[in-house]
């Protein structure tokens, strides 16, 4: 493994969580902007780890909202590892559901999407024994107070009836896990995952307070950095928040018909000109950023063109130009999934590449810790 020249994260040097969200919100969106302006010339300073949880098939909200951003950071040229996250889907679940069809239907619709497994590894954590193993001293470094004040678990405390599973209150250790394992230093991530990193960074700096490494020079883990993205929030076709439960959403993996019939039923107004204006017409406005993103054109130009045209026309707009932009996407995607041969050897070559840096993260975890027998 390459080592890399770690930029140092500054807003961590204080002790602890951070207190106020405001401020580190703003101070995270700072860093991202600094770090997308340093990845253009130093593409290879970083090591970007991203994941997704295989609970169903990949929609648009996660085509635009992160796949497009992965394969540009990836094309940027930089250390790039996609993680099939497939233990956190039974954190808040008793099954795993139609799992084996999900990590390989997410893996077709990677690379049908660009990401390249000769420049991005792309594996599965469970099959990685070593990065999960790190989940024992981690855990050794976190309070129960601290855990139970991740919003994401805290959330589920106040709003799900059924008891919570000891991994749901662990999970951020865990992914604390997936990032420092292979010491990745950048994590493109949206702002509901913020907390996460922030965690990840306290145990990093914990393990080396404890284990005598606070030296930077030689330091096990680095500071991971959220790379947040200036993607924008997409909704789902009724105007509600994207969830395949709702049928409101358009998957990479559905035929143009019935992207064309899903975009037909999808809300509108009375009012037949169309105009941009999220704040007062967001069905409108979430399709003509649909054509947006397709087109790469300006919504509000998008809108003066459909202009008397009305929902109708709008959506004519927008199945034209999403099925234009996808049927490439598509086509590929058909050809990935008749070859599940292919699709198994990349996840194997990916799991391969991802153990042999665990295994060295591990030994030097375990030198650290006097447990190198
Ligand atoms: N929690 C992430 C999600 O729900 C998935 C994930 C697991 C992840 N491990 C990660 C994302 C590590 C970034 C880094 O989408």
């Amino acid at each position: 493994m390459t080592s890399v020249d770690l930029p140092t994260n500054s807003a961590e040097s204080g002790d602890g969580l951070a207190s106020s969200v405001d401020g580190s919100l703003r101070a995270s969106l700072n860093r991202s902007e600094q770090i997308e302006a340093d990845l253009q010339v130093h593409p290879e300073r970083y090591r970007m780890l991203t994941g997704d949880r295989p609970t169903g098939k990949l929609h648009l909200g996660h085509y635009f909202g992160s796949l497009t951003n992965r394969v540009r950071l990836q094309n940027l040229g930089l250390d790039s590892w996609v993680l099939v996250a497939d233990y956190q889907v039974i954190y808040d679940r008793d099954g795993v559901g139609d799992l084996k069809a999900n990590v390989y239907g997410a893996i077709a619709d990677y690379l049908a999407a660009g990401i390249d497994p000769a420049r991005s590894t792309i594996f599965a954590h469970s099959a990685v024994a070593p990065l999960n193993q790190l989940l024992l001293p981690f855990l050794s470094l976190v309070t129960d107070a601290e855990l139970r004040r991740n919003p994401t678990v805290k959330d589920e405390l106040a709003n799900s009836d059924r008891p919570m599973s000891g991994l749901m209150l662990t999970f951020p250790v865990h992914q604390a896990a997936d990032i420092l394992f292979c010491k990745a230093n950048i994590v493109p991530v949206g702002k509901d995952q913020l907390p996460h990193l922030e965690l990840t960074r306290l145990i990093a700096r914990r393990f080396d307070e404890r284990y005598g490494r606070a030296d930077q020079s030689r330091q096990v883990f680095p500071f991971a950095d959220a790379l947040l993205s200036s993607a924008p929030n997409i909704l789902g076709l009724d105007g509600t928040k994207m969830s395949k439960s709702r049928g409101n959403v358009i998957e990479l993996g559905m035929t143009a018909d019935q992207t064309a019939k899903l975009i037909k039923k999808a809300k509108t107004d009375s009012d037949r000109h169309i105009t941009y204006d999220p704040q007062n017409r967001p069905e409108v406005s979430n399709l003509l950023m649909l054509a947006a993103l397709a087109t790469g054109d300006d919504p509000v130009q998008i809108a003066e063109q459909v202009g008397d045209a009305g929902g109708g026309g709008l959506k004519r707009l927008v199945t034209e130009v999403i099925n234009d932009h996808l049927a490439p996407i598509r086509e590929r995607r058909a050809e990935l999934v008749a070859d599940q041969g292919y699709l198994v050897d990349v996840l194997r070559a990916g799991n391969t590449k991802a153990n042999e840096v665990a295994t060295q993260t591990l030994s030097e975890v375990r030198k650290a810790m006097q447990m190198d027998y």
